[in-house]
Formats: structure tokens, C-alpha cells, sequence
């Protein structure tokens, strides 16, 4: 059974991309056959992915006009169908009866060829992240040790309650993972002890693994490399195959 996983938040700069990508290249790594969707305008996963934007994109499958298969591209980071700028005007122009399953049914001929399919999605709560709340089996919410951060997922949930009510009831939130946590200042035990209590207020779980703030990170990224790839021994990278772990349901290794 493939498993879809949209990860969302609709504030900016949270690690949706980063964690989007940490995911999909550690899945391949263990063996699963993964294919990543990026359907953010600004197009961060396809760039660190090397993707080519030219030809079939997000764009064509959301508007019709390609099928999925044609637009998957082959990288060493995992298959990834790659982000168009032009998806920036997707509330315009996908406004059709149906349009919140546009991407559950391009998905639909494709799905069974992958064991996980990760969905990046914009900091916005438009007709994207609905098509991908949609196509998704369940949603991953990364999320910074602020706030004012974890102030904003009440109104992330505001948007997936009606995307259960009208289009895809079955939709689990698997959790909220923290990300870009400063290792010097200790991850404080009122904001982790808030975002447990959210979390419980949605009826899902906070991970016990969050990922530090690492220069890494960005640095991956800007040679175009998964974090595994980039930095393997790094303690952003045990952060993040600690969260895979859970992702798999599998007992989280300590990490801290
Ligand atoms: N653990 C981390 N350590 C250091 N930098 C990080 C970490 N996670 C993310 N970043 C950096 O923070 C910035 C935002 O991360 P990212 O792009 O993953 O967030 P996002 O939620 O996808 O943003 P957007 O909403 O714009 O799509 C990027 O420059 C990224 O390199
Ligand atoms: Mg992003």
C-alpha cells in the first residue's frame, strides 16, 4: 500500500522543503521506492534535487494538460515531479468543479509503481495545499519552537477540517515534527510542552525527535545534495533519520 505524505504548514520558512527532502532521500536510501511531488512555486525541492523545470511539471498534471508518468523525473535524490513557477497562479486557474482532486487523480495511475509518495507544499493554504491535503493519506507539520510558530497551526487545522468534512475524510495528521531548534538555547520545556498540548488539541502527536538548527543544512542545499549525501555523520542527518524512524513507525533512537 502506498503511503501519501503531505508535509504543511502555511508559515513560511518552517523546513517544510528541508524536511520534504530529508524524508524522500532517506526512504530511498532504505530501499523504498519514493517519489516526491513539489508543488511550491518557488520550486526548493526541485532545485536541490537537480530536476529539470523544462518540459512536464506540477503545473501540466494540476491543469490536465500531462499525465503524472510524463512529468517524473529521475534523480539521485528519488523521483520528484518537479515545481513550476507558474503554479504561483494556481488559485486563478484551477477553479473547475473538482478542482480540489486534481492531483488525487493524476496521482491515481502512478501511485502503485511507489511504497511512499512526499508532498511538498507552499506556505499557503490555497487550492494547492488543499489538492495535496486531498491526495494525501496523511499530513506532517513542521513546525519552529516559537509561539508564535505553534500559534499558526491552529489555523493549518482550520483548513484540514474541512478538507476531511467535503474531500478526504480518512486524512490523518501524523504529527508535528520541530524543527530548527538552536542547540545552545536547549529546546525549552514550555514550548516543547506547549506543542505537545497542540498537538493533543488536534488529536495527533508531537515526534520525539526534532532537528537542530545546522549549518549543514543550508549548505547541502546550496551544492544541490540531500543532507545524507552532503553531511552524513552530522548530527542534523541522525536528527532526521531518528524522525524517518518514526515516520516507520519504528522505535525513535534517542536524540539530543
Ligand atoms: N535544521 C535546519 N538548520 C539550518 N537551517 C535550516 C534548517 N531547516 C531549514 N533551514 C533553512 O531555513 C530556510 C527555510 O527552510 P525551508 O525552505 O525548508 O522551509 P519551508 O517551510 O519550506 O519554507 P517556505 O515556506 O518558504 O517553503 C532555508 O534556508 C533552509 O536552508
Ligand atoms: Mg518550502
Amino acid at each position: 500500500m502506498t503511503k501519501i505524505i503531505a508535509i504543511t504548514n502555511q508559515k513560511g520558512g518552517v523546513g517544510k522543503s528541508t524536511t520534504a527532502e530529508a524524508l524522500t532521500a532517506d526512504l530511498k536510501s532504505r530501499g523504498y521506492k519514493v517519489l516526491a511531488i513539489d508543488l511550491d512555486p518557488q520550486g526548493n525541492m526541485t532545485h536541490t534535487s537537480r530536476a529539470s523545470t523544462s518540459g512536464a511539471t506540477a503545473l501540466g498534471v494540476l491543469t490536465g494538460e500531462v499525465e503524472a508518468k510524463d512529468a517524473i523525473r529521475h534523480t539521485e535524490m528519488g523521483d520528484i515531479i518537479p515545481a513550476h513557477s507558474g503554479l504561483a497562479g494556481a488559485d486563478a486557474f484551477i477553479a473547475d468543479t473538482g478542482k480540489e482532486y486534481r492531483l488525487k487523480e493524476a496521482l491515481e495511475p502512478v501511485k502503485d509503481n511507489y511504497d511512499y509518495i512526499i508532498i511538498d507544499t507552499p506556505p499557503a493554504l490555497g487550492i494547492l495545499t488543499v489538492n495535496a491535503l486531498t491526495a494525501a493519506d496523511s499530513v506532517i507539520i513542521p513546525a519552529q519552537c516559537d509561539i508564535y510558530s505553534l500559534n499558526g497551526i491552529d489555523q493549518l487545522y482550520k483548513t484540514i477540517n474541512p478538507v476531511r468534512k467535503y474531500c478526504n475524510p480518512d486524512l490523518k495528521i501524523d504529527g508535528i515534527l520541530l524543527t530548527r531548534n538552536n542547540e545552545r538555547t536547549m529546546l525549552s520545556k514550555e514550548v516543547t510542552e506547549l506543542a505537545g498540548q497542540l498537538a493533543e488539541r488536534i488529536g495527533t502527536k508531537l515526534f520525539k525527535s526534532s532537528v537542530r538548527e545546522a549549518v549543514a543544512i543550508k549548505e547541502a542545499q546550496i551544492y544541490q545534495k540531500s543532507i545524507f549525501e552532503y553531511a552524513s555523520k552530522s548530527k542534523v542527518a541522525a536528527d532526521y533519520r531518528a524522525f524517518t524512524d518514526e515516520v516507520l513507525g519504528k522505535e525513535s533512537s534517542v536524540n539530543g
